[in-house]
Order: structure tokens, then C-alpha cells, then sequence
């Protein structure tokens, strides 16, 4: 990991906005459901290893988005990293899982917003340094990747950065969660974000073991001045 990694300065928070999600695609989990009986096997009840393995080398700087941040504990972890002038907004369609993360005493100065990642407003055009990802990829129905990618390329300004977990085999013949091959990151996520570094991280929860991989991946700044052109 000695990826050469840009930073931003912090600004205001990001705006809320409802959360009316109509899907082209609709999501077969009723997200908020599970929530609120407590169906949520994926919480580990502390931030994703890969991720604070990660942060005790790199800075993260800036505005940070993450995601289907469910409760939050990513969200906190990067957040913690107050002396580097960080600002977290977690973004998840369910009130619950935001009930949760909201109930935990704050790392720093970090908020969360209820809405759909495939829903963005527009005022989040190129406000992000950084996207964070990890557990929303698998989650979302596999027919919206392009669509994800698409997400995450707008939100994030030109130079910025995606740092991701993705789950490769989760080991379950239905998702979510959906696995995914390096080949297919690589048609995704290739024409718009460029690869700057990956690794198998050496630390993963119980059962993860080996079947994470990392990205670090940086929005073109060329690519932005093309499209504004209209080329
Ligand atoms: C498997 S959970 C992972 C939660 C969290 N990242 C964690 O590891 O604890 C997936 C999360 O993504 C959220 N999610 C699913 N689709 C979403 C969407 N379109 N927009 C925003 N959040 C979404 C769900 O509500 C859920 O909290």
C-alpha cells in the first residue's frame, strides 16, 4: 500500500435530502426490514479490519463519503482521524441502521444522510475526496453495478479517490451478499476510475479470510474536462 495518495481541505457539511427511492431495478431486500428486527449478520460491531490496517499507514483527508454505511462503524473509524481535518458523511437508505449509527458517541465531526446511493442530488456532483467502500457493492442487485459506478464517479471530484473492500466469494449461492471477480471490478470500474494499487489485506473478520480484495482507484481529471466538452 504506498499508493500516492492526494488530500483536500474539510468545508461545510453535506445537504440532506428524502429518501422516495423508485428503482429502474428494484432491490430484492427490504434493507430497513432487517434492520429493525435486528436480521443484521453483517455488523461486526466494529470497523472493517482492512479499513483501520489502512488508515494506520495512509491519511485520509477531506470530504469522505461511505456508502450503505449501516451503522456507522466505518463512518466512525475514519472519522476518529480528526487532526487531519477529515469531514465523514454516511449515506443509507435505512432510518434504523442511521438510528443506530446516530446512537454512538461521535468520533469526530461526522454526519449521516438517509437516501439511495442511486439517487444522489445533484449538489453532490464532485463534492467528495474520497468514497470508502465496503459491504455496499455485494449488497446492491448486481444489475446496478454500472449504475453504482456511475454513483461513485459523480460524487467524487476529479482526483479523487476510491478506496474499497471488495467481497469476491462470499460463499453463498444467492446474495446478497454477491461476490464478484477481479476481471469484472476491471470492466467496471476501469473506464472511469483508474487503478493506483491493489492488495489481498492481511486482516479480515472471521470468515473473510482471503476473500477480500482492496483497490485504491482515482477519478481521471481529464476525463471531466472531455465530458464538460462534450467530446
Ligand atoms: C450488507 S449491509 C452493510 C452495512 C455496513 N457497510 C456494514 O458493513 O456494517 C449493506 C448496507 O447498504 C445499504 N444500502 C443498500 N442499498 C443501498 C442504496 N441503494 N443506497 C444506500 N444504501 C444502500 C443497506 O441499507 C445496508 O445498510
Amino acid at each position: 500500500m504506498n499508493a500516492n495518495i492526494s488530500s483536500a481541505s474539510p468545508s461545510g457539511p453535506a445537504g440532506s435530502e428524502s429518501n422516495q427511492v423508485i428503482h429502474p431495478i428494484a432491490d430484492p431486500v427490504n434493507w430497513e426490514a432487517r434492520y429493525v428486527i435486528g436480521d443484521t449478520p453483517w455488523d461486526k460491531g466494529c470497523a472493517a479490519p482492512p479499513l483501520t490496517e489502512f488508515l494506520a499507514i495512509h491519511p485520509v483527508t477531506g470530504r469522505v463519503l461511505v456508502p450503505g454505511c449501516g451503522p456507522g462503524h466505518d463512518v466512525r473509524a475514519i472519522s476518529s482521524q480528526t487532526a487531519r481535518g477529515v469531514e465523514v458523511t454516511g449515506l443509507d437508505l435505512s432510518e434504523t441502521a442511521l438510528r443506530i449509527a446516530r446512537g454512538f458517541s461521535p468520533a469526530g465531526s461526522e454526519t449521516y444522510e438517509l437516501g439511495d446511493l442511486f439517487q444522489l442530488p445533484a449538489a453532490w456532483e464532485g463534492r467528495f475526496d474520497w468514497v470508502f467502500e465496503h459491504t455496499c457493492f455485494c449488497a446492491i442487485p448486481p444489475e446496478r453495478r454500472a449504475d453504482y459506478v456511475l454513483a461513485i464517479s459523480r460524487v467524487l471530484k476529479p482526483g479523487g479517490n476510491y478506496l474499497a473492500i471488495f467481497f469476491l466469494d462470499p460463499g453463498v449461492e444467492k446474495g446478497p451478499p454477491h461476490g464478484v471477480t477481479r476481471e469484472e471490478i476491471s470492466g467496471l470500474f476501469d473506464p472511469d476510475l483508474e487503478l493506483l494499487e491493489e492488495w489481498i489485506p492481511e486482516k479480515a473478520f472471521a470468515g473473510r479470510e482471503g476473500q477480500e480484495l482492496c483497490q485504491i482507484r482515482r477519478k481521471a481529471v481529464e476525463a471531466v474536462r472531455l465530458k464538460t466538452e462534450g467530446c
